[in-house]
């Protein structure tokens, strides 16, 4: 089967069942701070997961690009992707656990074909807090998997939030499918035979968290699950090897090509470059330039390492990158890929990795001569000087023989203290939205801080270039080409402090488009947005389309102050801020 066929098959069937489609939202998740990238369809529902409602409805497909920035170590297998593309279908307080199970299996069984004899499931097991999932295994049975296919595991395996602390969350069923052609699939299910790969993942999210760590029956129930694209094309096609596809072996066959090199001979290597550079193009794509924190870092960890693994293959001179990122847009013609930027991108990261690429080998070969050990100072100086990527530090090392503990380079690094964010920050790994008070206080102080911006600098053409919220602080990127003088910081916290005692309510409405750029609500009018969409309006002060949640009254703040200014590359500029 092809991958276009998946997908529509896949999307149709869920439309006959009532299900709208949403858009294939950008990497860049908009409202969650506790992730860099869209990891999961789920990402860009949030607000609508924990209540809100949804323009489009309660039951909603989409194939969503995820990035999984978790499973980078993992790539040079036949399996991990950064970038992948996840099936999904959610219901919102409609559908619950009966349906999904019944949808699921009727995909599986009936549109795809796949004989029930190959599939089995695991379902939660039931501790403290929730009791065994009998309802999901009950439900299992009666569609036709046999008893002894059905699984019962813990909340490591089975169980899905709550976001932050406390909120919606609930148990998952899995579905598992038998790989191997040659060896039957055995009668009972043992989910660590590892010719049991897991395919689709509906998560049931049925109980409400509290403050004390008390589980409630939720108000709204939800629906929420993920299918890989990769994974189950690689099935349905007998593949062992995800590579072997077609989103990837116009990619390595480009890649032999170049380097006279046989795949079967270099096939992490030609892997790596693959994947790399495939998420690097989508990663640029969605507006990330390569750089030393959160997102940059990362897309420039992997550019970095696709250029250092295309030099194990003999590669020489720049411009490496661009004829296998071509392979990529002919693949993903419907994304579109703003082509130029990327290209332009790739090669100039490409440049500066260059410039300084021998040079730090040398001194690496230098610090580790007739030693066994890389010291943290050392390694910090690789990272900082150098531009080497940590996780490249560590290969390296490895590759050498070299002692190396991440420990001593955090110690140096935090001494120098330069960074804001390092690979090794909790959120490099795939976190959950946190809809908290403190951040839905922040996010609206963002909206203030814009129309703040806009009034005080007087310019209309100061727009939204990016937002990051943590619960400590907000960060907004915007365009606009110069640092403002301390008369016009105090301006805009003056001007945001009075808006915050007049205690103005946050309206929010639901219009088309149209209708909210008519009545000069800010957002980035493009093809992103559907029928309806959210509109906050904060007085007469701000209006902007927004998926939310924000707090119900501008007092709720009680105060702002702006902490830091910087540039944020050409013509934009980027504010910190703290609220209390
Ligand atoms: N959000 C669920 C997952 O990522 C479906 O597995």
């Amino acid at each position: 089967m092809k991958r276009k066929e998946l997908i529509k098959k896949y999307l149709d069937f869920f439309k006959e069942k009532n299900h709208k489609e949403i858009q294939n939202s950008s990497l860049i998740p908009e409202n969650d701070p506790t992730v860099l990238f869209t990891t999961a369809g789920m990402h860009p529902l949030v607000p609508f997961l924990s209540g809100q409602k949804h323009p489009k409805g309660k039951r909603l497909v989409n194939v969503q690009k995820c990035v999984r920035t978790g499973d980078i170590e993992e790539v040079g297998d036949s399996t991990h992707h950064t970038l992948f593309e996840m099936l999904g279908n959610w219901s919102l307080g409609d559908y619950f656990k009966s349906e999904a199970i019944e949808y699921s299996f009727e995909f599986l069984t009936k549109v795809l074909k796949i004989p029930k004899e190959k599939l089995a499931v695991s379902c939660f097991v039931g501790d403290k807090d929730a009791p065994k999932d009998i309802e999901a295994s009950n439900k299992w049975e009666e569609v036709g998997i046999s008893k002894e296919r059905i699984a019962f595991l813990g909340k490591k395996d089975n169980w899905w939030g709550p976001a932050g602390k406390t909120g919606i969350c609930g148990p998952d069923t899995e579905i598992f499918y038998w790989k191997s052609n040659t060896i039957p699939a055995p009668k009972e299910f043992k989910p660590e035979d590892e010719n049991w790969v897991e395919i689709w993942n509906n998560v049931l999210m049925q109980y409400d968290k509290n403050k004390n760590g008390k589980y409630t029956e939720a108000k709204q129930k939800n629906i929420d699950t993920g299918m890989g694209v990769e994974r189950t094309l690689a099935i349905l096609n007998n593949l062992e090897d995800n590579y072997e596809e077609e989103m990837w072996k116009p990619i390595i066959k480009e890649i032999e090509h170049l380097s006279s090199k046989k795949y079967s001979e270099n096939t992490k290597e030609m892997r790596i470059i693959a994947d790399h550079i495939k998420a690097a193009c989508f990663i640029i794509n969605d507006g990330i330039t390569p750089g030393n924190s959160e997102q940059g870092y990362v897309l420039r960890r992997l550019i970095r390492g696709a250029v250092r693994n295309l030099r194990k293959l003999d590669f020489v001179g720049t411009d490496l990158t661009t004829p296998i990122a071509e392979r990529v847009f002919k693949i993903y013609p419907e994304y579109k890929l703003k082509e130029k930027l990327i290209l332009e991108e790739l090669k100039k990261e490409e440049e500066k990795f260059e410039k300084t690429l021998e040079k730090g080998l040398n001194k690496f070969h230098k610090f580790t001569k007739n030693k066994k050990e890389l010291a943290g100072k050392e390694s910090f100086m690789l990272y900082q000087s150098y531009g080497f990527p940590i996780e490249m530090i560590e290969e390296l090392a490895k590759e050498n023989k070299i002692k190396f503990k991440i420990k001593d380079f955090e110690t140096a690094q935090k001494k120098h203290k330069k960074l804001s964010q390092t690979a090794s920050a909790g959120k490099f790994k795939s976190g959950l939205a946190d809809n908290s008070e403190q951040t839905t206080k922040l996010h609206t102080a963002t909206h203030l801080l814009l129309a703040a911006l806009r009034k005080v600098l007087n310019s209309e053409d100061i727009i939204q270039r990016g937002s990051n919220i943590t619960p400590e602080r907000l960060r907004l990127d915007f365009s606009f080409d110069r640092k403002l003088t301390s008369e016009e910081v105090k301006e805009v916290e003056d001007l945001i402090n009075s808006e915050i005692q007049k205690g103005t309510e946050i309206i929010r409405e639901e219009m088309h488009p149209d209708k909210a750029k008519k009545e000069g609500a800010l957002g980035s009018f493009n093809d992103k947005y559907g029928d309806l969409v959210s509109v906050y309006t904060i007085g007469n002060f701000s209006k902007e389309i927004c998926t939310g949640p924000h707090i119900k009254s501008t007092k709720e703040i009680k105060s702002f102050k702006i902490k830091k200014q910087e540039s944020c590359g050409a013509g934009v500029r980027r504010i910190k801020a703290i609220i209390e």
